[in-house]
């Protein structure tokens, strides 16, 4: 009897063992296969007018790289972005932020619990003025930190573009010359699958919204102190919060799809019916009828070019994973005899490094990233979420100001879409910024529009500059090329350049260079905040250091006025 039950047993164990074994191996092709560019088979409206490239399109540029131009350049430590977002905050309230110790996105071998990742989401808009409009963050800045990958993952809006970018700050750490790239688009999507941010669903196990894995973080680093200005155990509305952004950003896309695809080439009636209606609901979302005669008619017009398969609303939403957990009970017994843990620092260490990434352990199929999702809902022409969508696009203040410049009157508002001329609505990206310029009938400026004063966009994978023939170049690479080279704003980029001999040219071209480096006269004079490198950065501590010679070398390498 005894016997028999033994063997019941065992046979029960080795069958779970085999179908833990078989959910491993039944999962996701390599992100090396899923990370090649293949070309997509429909041909949508959208997809001209919003490329894939890796670079953003002509004359427009990401979020992140407006706000970094015109704050002279990246912040370095990490707190010091965290604290320009808050800065921007019309209330000085803090980013959402979260920390993230064993989680699944690309970088996930290098933070551990004593490193955890940080994702940080802005979630603020700031009011208009007269003359401009108010920045406007939420659902559309988001940042994911690995302290120990040297990388900072951006994902940031493009509003003249209508697209998300994805970016990345390569080599950032003490002391050394960071690179903003634009990622490859391809290696992004293969998890961020519509183009836009992704995240796990309630209860968030992964982030330190829970207490166990704020505790186990706080272990391992063996303090409460907040790390990198994050404190370690947020409260869970925070990852809540987190969640709703990246949904929020989710849909922006998908209504620049309805708006483009949905209406049609020939579908500019169709898109003022639909910002006429979007105006309605901005107003008085309890009040709104979906099925007015007002809403039938964009149904209608919906009805003539909306693709026939649908308008896919991509799934943002990842399930929840409970690393701490899955190693909780028998079932965490079973699995850590077929699976192996990530030990810390394996895997990518940087986001070109997917077959390091390939080579861990591959996650359970349904909670894997890299796992095509079925699209959270397929909208059809009978459906007018558009209207939702373009009512987000504009901030509290663009409606105030709407309602100010059109005599105190909402209806005033909904019926000057009417008169607006037909370009506004030709099958171009929407733009909060024009559609507001244009309802207001005046031009306002926007901080992020104009790439005028920004140096050009950079790809991933260009080599760094490596210093051989013109050696008086090390000490410039030593001290300042951390924030003049590759620098988005254009004035403060006069270290540029792909060769040794550009790179020493535009050197040469900077005459202030020169006054700079001239601590000894401008020191305690109202010129001393000129001095170079500012006296809060590293490089100046390691220059202050070094020999005397450096900085007169640097001086001398920069030809003075009265050189003739
Ligand atoms: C292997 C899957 C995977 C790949 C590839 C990937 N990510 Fe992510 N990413 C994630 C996951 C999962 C999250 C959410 C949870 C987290 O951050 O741990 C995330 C979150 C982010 C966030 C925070 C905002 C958000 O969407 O939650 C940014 C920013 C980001 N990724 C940027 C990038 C960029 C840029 C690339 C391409 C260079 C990239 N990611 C490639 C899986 C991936
Ligand atoms: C930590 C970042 C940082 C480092 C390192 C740094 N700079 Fe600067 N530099 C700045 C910023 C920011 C400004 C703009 C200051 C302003 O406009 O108020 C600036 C401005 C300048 C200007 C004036 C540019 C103009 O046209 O107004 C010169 C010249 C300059 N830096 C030279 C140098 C040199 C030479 C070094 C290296 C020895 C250096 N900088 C290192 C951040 C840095």
């Amino acid at each position: 009897m005894k016997k028999t039950i033994l063997g019941i047993a065992i046979i029960l164990l080795i069958s779970a063992l085999a179908a833990i074994a078989v959910l491993n191996t039944s999962s996701t092709p390599p992100i090396t296969e899923l990370a090649k560019n293949i070309p997509a088979k429909t041909d949508y409206l959208s997809q001209k007018v919003i490329p894939d490239t890796d670079l953003p399109p002509q004359g427009t540029r990401s979020l992140f790289d407006h706000i970094i131009a015109q704050h002279n350049g990246l912040p370095y430590p990490f707190e010091k972005l965290i604290a320009l977002l808050k800065e921007q905050s019309p209330q000085n309230t803090d980013p959402i932020t979260l920390l993230i110790p064993h989680g699944r996105s690309l970088l996930k071998g290098q933070a551990d619990d004593k490193h955890p990742r940080i994702v940080v989401a802005a979630d603020f808009e700031q009011g208009n003025a007269p003359a401009g409009l108010g920045l406007k963050t939420n659902g559309l800045l988001f940042l994911g930190f690995v302290e120990n990958a040297h990388e900072i993952e951006v994902l940031s809006y493009n509003e003249a573009a209508g697209r998300f970018e994805f970016q990345l700050v390569q080599n950032y750490c003490e002391g050394c010359v960071p690179r903003i790239v634009y990622a490859r688009r391809a290696i992004c999507t293969t998890c961020h699958q519509g183009g836009t941010p992704i995240f796990s669903q309630r209860p968030w196990n992964e982030t330190n919204g829970q207490q166990s894995t704020a505790a186990a973080i706080a272990a391992a680093r063996g303090n409460n102190l907040a790390y990198q200005s994050v404190a370690l155990q947020q409260p869970l509305a925070n990852s809540e919060r987190f969640d709703q952004l990246t949904d929020v950003g989710n849909f922006y896309h998908v209504t620049q799809r309805l708006w483009l695809d949905g209406c049609g080439l020939d579908g500019n009636q169709c898109r003022r019916q639909m910002l006429k209606l979007a105006l309605q609901y901005a107003d008085n979302a309890g009040g709104f009828d979906a099925n007015s005669a007002e809403s039938q008619s964009l149904k209608q017009l919906q009805a003539k070019n909306f693709p026939k398969e649908g308008i896919a609303v991509p799934e943002s939403d990842l399930l929840n994973r409970d690393p701490i957990g899955e190693k909780q009970g028998v079932k965490g017994w079973l699995r850590s005899l077929v699976t192996r843990d990530i030990k810390f620092g394996e895997g990518a260490k940087d986001n070109e490094d997917l077959s390091e990434f390939d080579k861990l352990p591959p996650l359970r199929k349904e909670v894997d990233p890299l796992t095509i999702r079925a699209p959270k809902q397929v909208l059809t022409a009978q459906q007018i979420d558009g209207v939702y969508g373009l009512a987000r696009f504009f901030s509290d203040a663009d409606l105030k100001s709407l309602v100010q410049a059109n005599g105190n009157r909402w209806t005033n508002v909904v019926a000057k879409v009417q008169g607006l001329p037909d370009e506004v609505f030709a099958a171009k990206p929407f733009s909060r910024v024009v559609v507001m310029q244009a309802l207001l009938g005046q031009k306002r400026d926007y901080c992020c529009l104009s790439t005028a004063e920004m140096s050009p966009p950079v790809v991933s994978g260009i080599p760094p500059l490596t210093i051989k023939k013109l050696p008086q170049l090390q000490p410039f690479a030593d001290y300042c090329f951390a924030c003049h080279r590759g620098n988005p704003a254009q004035r403060l980029n006069f270290m540029a350049g792909d060769t040794e001999e550009q790179v020493l040219a535009n050197i040469q071209a900077k005459k202030e260079i020169r006054d700079a480096l001239d601590w000894e006269r401008y020191e305690g004079t109202e010129k001393a905040s000129k001095l170079m490198p500012p006296r809060d950065a590293i490089q100046y501590q390691k220059l202050k250091q070094a020999d005397e010679k450096a900085r007169q070398q640097m001086r001398d390498t920069v030809p003075s006025l009265f050189d003739f």
